[in-house]
């Protein structure tokens, strides 16, 4: 029984699943060189709004010829964008295992109210993708970030698709390998993985979904910060630093350094390795103890960022408030912060491993979950 507590501590608690953990090297005074109190429209502030794009583009190896733009409201923002500017054109296939991608379901269906088909699985498990048809336009997300559900590959994406492919991949970018020739859109903000600032998103956009957009019109209005065409044609200036409405020059500069930490650390090959080890180490401790559960089913579909767990103890009486409990512990002893469920998912735990996560505060956190849920167990005994 593991009731004394550890020795060791993580020297940093901050496992939340977003905003995520800052890179290990940050600090405040890394962010002295952002082009604060001057116009975005200043060549200094474009050339910061460029750098970060194509900081993003060579970070991620993006193809050239495909687009990359910073947007309004974060990830949310640039999902938003692309469902309202993309979508109608054909019947649209709706992925859905977990909140959010279940809140891109209820745009689609009960605001924009266009043909779709919806398929849906239970938090743990995925949906059949063999079953997407090539002749449909797809909206997914790439990790279930509530669930801790990723697809497993992109082997059920046909090259020849008709339809587009709308990646909600804001908990993947910068952790898992993104083919890019099967992503026709795709989307992420800067406050997971890399640990930057909230509130900007970026949209990246291939050759067919610009082609789409300048050949498709939605039959409903668009608001100014959703447009991404004008008389048809696709506005540049958003994918080269001219954003659509005014950008934190202090979150641009905080990217900026993310890029340069990610760099550091051997690029997304460094932040992949990164990532996986920090979720190998949980899924050992997992392995390893017959009270606790990933919550994703298949071993193939193991996020490697937001590693959800489920207690699988018999004497656990209300597993909601024992999980929130084991949470509050290991919070009140500053050793994991935020790592409770998301509100709308089974009980249990949610505990980032994206690459700004040191796998030995992981290693370090891990003896302390033990002592937390054999404190609990004892206490509600
Ligand atoms: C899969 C997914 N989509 C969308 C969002 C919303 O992101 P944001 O708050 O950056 O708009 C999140 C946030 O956790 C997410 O995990």
């Amino acid at each position: 029984m593991a009731t004394q507590q550890p020795a060791t501590r993580p020297a940093n608690p901050r496992f939340s699943s977003g905003p995520c953990a800052k890179p290990p090297t940050f600090t405040l005074d890394k962010l002295a060189d952002a082009a604060l109190g001057r116009s975005h429209r200043a060549a200094v502030g474009k050339a910061k709004l460029k750098a970060a794009i194509e900081g993003t583009r060579e970070v991620l190896d993006i193809p050239a010829d495909y687009k990359i733009g910073i947007v309004p409201a974060s990830d949310t923002g640039a999902v938003e964008m692309a469902l309202w500017s993309l979508l109608g054109e054909r019947k649209a296939e709706m992925l859905a295992w977990e909140s959010f991608g279940s809140g891109w379901v209820t745009d689609v269906v009960k605001q924009l109210k266009i043909d779709a088909e919806v398929k849906t699985a239970d938090y743990g498990q995925i949906v059949d993708l063999a079953s997407v048809d090539k002749a449909n336009d797809v909206v997914f997300t790439w990790n279930g970030t509530t669930a801790g559900v990723r697809v497993p590959n992109a082997d059920w994406i046909a090259d020849d698709r008709e339809g587009l492919t709308i990646c909600d991949a804001t908990s993947a970018a910068f952790a898992m390998d993104l083919p890019w020739d099967k992503l026709d859109v795709t989307t992420f903000s800067w406050q997971k993985v890399l640990g930057g600032e909230a509130a900007h998103g970026m949209i990246i956009l291939s050759p067919r979904a610009v082609a789409r957009l300048e050949s498709y019109t939605p039959a409903w209005p668009l608001p100014k910060i959703f447009r991404l065409t004008k008389g048809g044609k696709l506005i540049d200036g958003i994918f080269t630093g001219a954003t659509i409405n005014t950008p934190s020059m202090l979150a641009v500069e905080d990217y900026l350094f993310a890029l340069d930490w990610a760099r550091s650390v051997g690029g997304l090959k460094g932040l992949i390795a990164r990532a996986d080890a920090n979720a190998q180490a949980v899924f050992d401790f997992c392995d390893a103890n017959d009270w606790i559960a990933n919550l994703a089913e298949d071993d193939a579909t193991r996020s490697n960022t937001s590693v959800c767990l489920k207690f699988t103890d018999d004497r656990i009486q209300d597993g909601a408030a024992f999980a929130k409990a084991v949470a509050k512990r290991l919070e009140n002893e500053n050793i994991a912060l935020d790592i409770g469920a998301y509100r709308d998912a089974p009980a249990g735990l949610r505990i980032w491993c994206g690459g700004t996560v040191e796998t030995a505060d992981v290693e370090a956190m891990l003896p302390w979950l033990a002592w937390a849920f054999e404190a609990e167990i004892a206490a509600q005994a």
